[in-house]
């Protein structure tokens, strides 16, 4: 496990050994119990004995440092479950950070969400447990290529997703998520919407927006593997699943499934309509977050992981609390620009 920027992992280790108690343990297993019941079907005892010391050991620590964690929907079950005070898609976690009363802010997802969580609250420390956790779409894409998209376009909006960097975000019009983009482009001036920095969300929401959209090629790197045989093979398997799918998906995928949302949407769908059988077509750990909730569902997992999310671990988040670090910052130049960007987007609802 890497810690951060400065510290060897070992030595990170060695400190975290000398100052809690973090062997397997049954008793600490005891004493969270009302947490494992919460996630019994997706995490063996045998496994909770090694978390629950760190659960503990973390839930001490928020509280003498004023912190509290913003968890994705893709965070593993131990931590979505076992420490997370908020948990989310990207919108839930942007709008939960400018309402959180704590001084510190971490953020169990990738870098460009804590980068979210910083331009709302400049005067904060958000600390992300492993720097490195990026994201294929934000890094495909800089400021530079914006201005380019703008002057072959004069005149059309940028919308931008979160998922990119605070320089990005500042150069664009504004931002949306997977589960605002339609009504975001449509409610932008003018026949034609640049959109970045997903090609296929873009392509999806084209489908159904009256804007000419333009958009920026990137992709994610877990949601374009799946495939529309992929797809039909999961029926053909599973006579009567239920198949829903994000919208980071290719068009032909998404024309495949029974239902498309962001990875809310996609919980909140599984939640009313309660099949017998579903596939979520997306990161891995949502399927575990969601079938620890319910037992009725039988979820069939591709197991789709976004090595990105997959960095944040129980022993990261520990040491970020301990340490402070990594504190993640954003350029001053950037902050207005990047938070108008997001909070218009907030304002649209
Ligand atoms: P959501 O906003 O749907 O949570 O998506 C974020 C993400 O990174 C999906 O890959
Ligand atoms: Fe980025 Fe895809 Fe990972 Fe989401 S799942 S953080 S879009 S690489």
């Amino acid at each position: 496990m890497y810690m951060n920027a400065n510290t060897p992992r070992d030595a990170a280790r060695a400190e975290l050994a000398a100052n809690y108690d973090l062997a397997p343990s049954l008793a600490a297993a005891k004493a969270t119990s009302e947490l494992y019941a919460r996630v019994s079907r997706v995490i063996p005892e045998v496994d909770w004995a090694r978390h629950a010391p760190y659960i503990l050991a973390i839930q001490k620590l928020k509280a003498e440092k004023d912190a509290v964690i913003l968890a994705h929907n893709y965070m593993t079950p131990e931590i979505f479950h076992g420490v997370g005070d908020v948990s989310g898609d990207s919108l839930q976690l942007a709008i939960a950070a400018t309402r959180v009363s704590q001084q510190t802010i971490v953020q169990c997802g990738v870098h460009f969400m804590a980068e979210t969580s910083k331009i709302l609250n400049p005067a904060k420390t958000v600390l992300i447990p492993d720097s490195r956790a990026g994201c294929s779409l934000a890094s495909s894409i800089t400021a530079a290529d914006i201005a380019k998209m703008r002057a072959d376009y004069p005149g059309a909006e940028v919308v931008s997703y979160v998922n990119t960097t605070a320089a990005v975000k500042a150069a664009s019009d504004i931002c949306c998520t997977s589960s605002n983009a339609l009504r975001i482009v449509d409610s932008r001036p003018g026949d034609t919407v640049i959109m970045t920095p997903d090609g296929y969300l873009a392509q999806n929401v084209a489908k159904e927006s009256k804007k000419r959209i333009v958009y920026w090629e990137g992709a994610c790197i877990v949601h374009e593997q799946f495939t529309p045989e992929e797809i039909r093979a999961f029926r053909e398997d599973n006579p009567g699943i239920k198949i829903i799918a994000h919208p980071e998906c290719p068009p032909d995928v998404i024309a495949e499934a029974d239902f498309s949302g962001s990875t809310n949407g996609m919980i909140n769908w599984v939640r009313k309509h309660r099949p017998e059988k579903v596939v979520m077509v997306t990161e891995c750990s949502m399927s575990d977050n969601v079938a620890s909730e319910l037992p009725e569902v039988e979820f069939v997992r591709p197991c789709t992981i976004c090595p990105h999310m997959k960095r944040i671990s129980l022993e990261g988040i520990l040491w970020a609390l301990h340490s402070g670090t990594e504190e993640v910052l954003v350029e001053d130049a950037l902050l207005d620009p990047a938070r108008r960007a997001v909070e218009r987007m907030i304002a649209l609802g």
